[in-house]
């Protein structure tokens, strides 16, 4: 699955690069780089001379081939206080949590990591575009497509139009609970390997099975993943075609505002209950799917699954890919220029003012269902470990508010939810996929949303 997803993404990056976005006049057009010319780009905007190289995850024999050995994983076992103030007051009340660390914690994020989002962005206008009626897993349900229409009058040369889908039940009586996916997109030409199945059942199956909606978004109409598509998309629009400052936001910003604008579209729909969505997302998504939970506090859940580097993994683990692996040239438009400082000599892992667990924590106290696939089944990269360590490190955020709590073990094995209340961690038995997690985390959103 994770070459099937990379073969496409790799298939789509060449068609962005192919085809100039949007471009209507010409003087307008967005400023044409490469990824790699832009990450040059950003690096002497940051007067950094080069970048330390990342792990390698595909040959055992190469010099810097992943490490994997738990007896060297932790070369910097401590992490950065999570309920410490900068004034050095110790968090003890929600109150304190909410006003003054919080904001902190956000802020350093923003800085150093993911990158600001402009204060005022442009409106997006949802029009439907096709609507049917069709049955999912047995239940009468409207699928209806829509296009969110950004508007662009301040730059008419970029246009971004979002893609998403809602399926939702045809005979519910009242508003329902719904997921919104950030979900990959394969090119209408994709041949998958002979012998490929879709997941079955579905995810959507298996929510609409619940009685809730469905949303799948295309988090690449919102922002190409890649680093060339800096100029147009979101990121684009609002910096009227021009390469990014060194503290603007990343691709994972631009996601997670994406899922915000499908949030403000369910906040004026009858049909959706919006104090009950949730966001969900694998891998890269993983990742947008916390970052959503950590900016929008409207987002009433969460499931990441196999986040992985700049998600839910300790940056200071040597274990799988490393910091390095995700400000290269192919990644590094994930986060703000500014996190590329952090790879470059002489700052390192142990430099970030944060980790994984300040970014787990941020979706406190509010139900996250973090998930993992097993290092032997092909999930080795996201490290594991170092995901279930960073969710456990974050659960005194849960903690303050008594609405749950992580078990003071080293890690639960396979197919063991663990956590108490509304932050929980499980390590389904495949690979990298979410598959095998779906029906746990929706029992949970369940238990947390419903049966509460
Ligand atoms: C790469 C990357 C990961 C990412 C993954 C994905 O493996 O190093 O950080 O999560 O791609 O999104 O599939």
């Amino acid at each position: 699955m994770k070459t099937l997803i990379h073969l496409a993404l790799a298939i789509v990056a060449v068609a962005a690069l192919v085809a100039a976005p949007g471009a209507k006049a010409q003087d307008d057009a967005p400023v044409e780089l490469t990824a790699e010319e832009d990450h040059r780009r950003m690096l002497d905007l940051l007067g950094l001379e080069a970048l330390r190289p990342g792990r390698n995850g595909m040959d055992p024999e190469a010099d810097n081939y992943a490490n994997y050995d738990e007896a060297t994983s932790n070369p910097y076992p401590d992490l950065p206080p999570l309920m410490i103030t900068d004034a050095g007051d110790t968090v003890t009340t929600p109150a304190i949590w909410e006003d003054v660390r919080r904001p902190e914690l956000i802020d350093l994020f923003s800085s150093e990591i993911y990158g600001y989002a402009p204060e005022a962005t442009p409106s997006v206008t949802w029009e439907v575009v096709s609507e049917h009626e069709e049955m999912v897993a047995g239940v009468p349900a409207i699928i209806r497509d829509y296009a969110g229409r950004v508007d662009n009058r301040a730059w008419p040369a970029i246009d971004v139009t979002i893609d998403m889908t809602l399926t939702l039940p045809a005979d519910a009586d009242g508003p329902v609970p719904a997921i919104v996916s950030f979900v990959f997109r394969f090119p209408a030409d994709f041949q998958p390997p002979a012998g490929w199945e879709p997941p079955s059942p579905s995810a959507t199956e298996r929510i609409l099975s619940r009685g809730w909606a469905h949303a799948e978004l295309v988090p690449t109409t919102v922002q190409a993943d890649n680093g060339a598509g800096l100029t147009s998309g979101i990121i684009g629009l609002v910096n009227k075609g021009q390469p990014r400052d060194a503290d603007d936001w990343g691709a994972l910003r631009a996601w997670a505002w994406g899922a915000s604008r499908v949030l403000d579209a369910f906040e004026t729909m009858d049909e959706i209950d919006a104090s009950r969505v949730a966001i969900e997302g694998l891998s890269r998504y993983g990742k947008a799917a916390l970052v959503t939970m950590a900016y929008d506090e409207r987002f009433a859940a969460a499931f990441s699954g196999s986040s992985g580097e700049a998600g839910a993994s300790l940056y200071r683990r040597d274990n799988g890919e490393v910091l390095e692996n995700v400000a290269s040239s192919g990644e590094y438009h994930w986060m703000a220029g500014n996190f590329l400082r952090y790879a470059a000599d002489p700052l390192g892992w142990d430099d970030l003012p944060i980790d994984a667990h300040s970014l787990v924590a941020l979706s406190a106290p509010r139900p996250l269902f973090v998930g993992t696939g097993k290092a032997e089944e092909g999930d080795a990269w996201v490290d594991p470990v170092g995901i279930f360590m960073a969710t456990k490190a974050a659960s005194p955020a849960w903690e303050l508010y008594g609405a749950g709590s992580m078990p003071d073990i080293d890690f639960p094995g396979e197919k063991v939810e663990v956590g108490e209340g509304a932050i929980v961690f499980r390590q389904q038995e495949g690979g990298h996929s979410n598959h095998l997690n779906w029906e746990s985390f929706l029992d949970f959103a369940e238990r947390e949303w419903i049966a509460r």
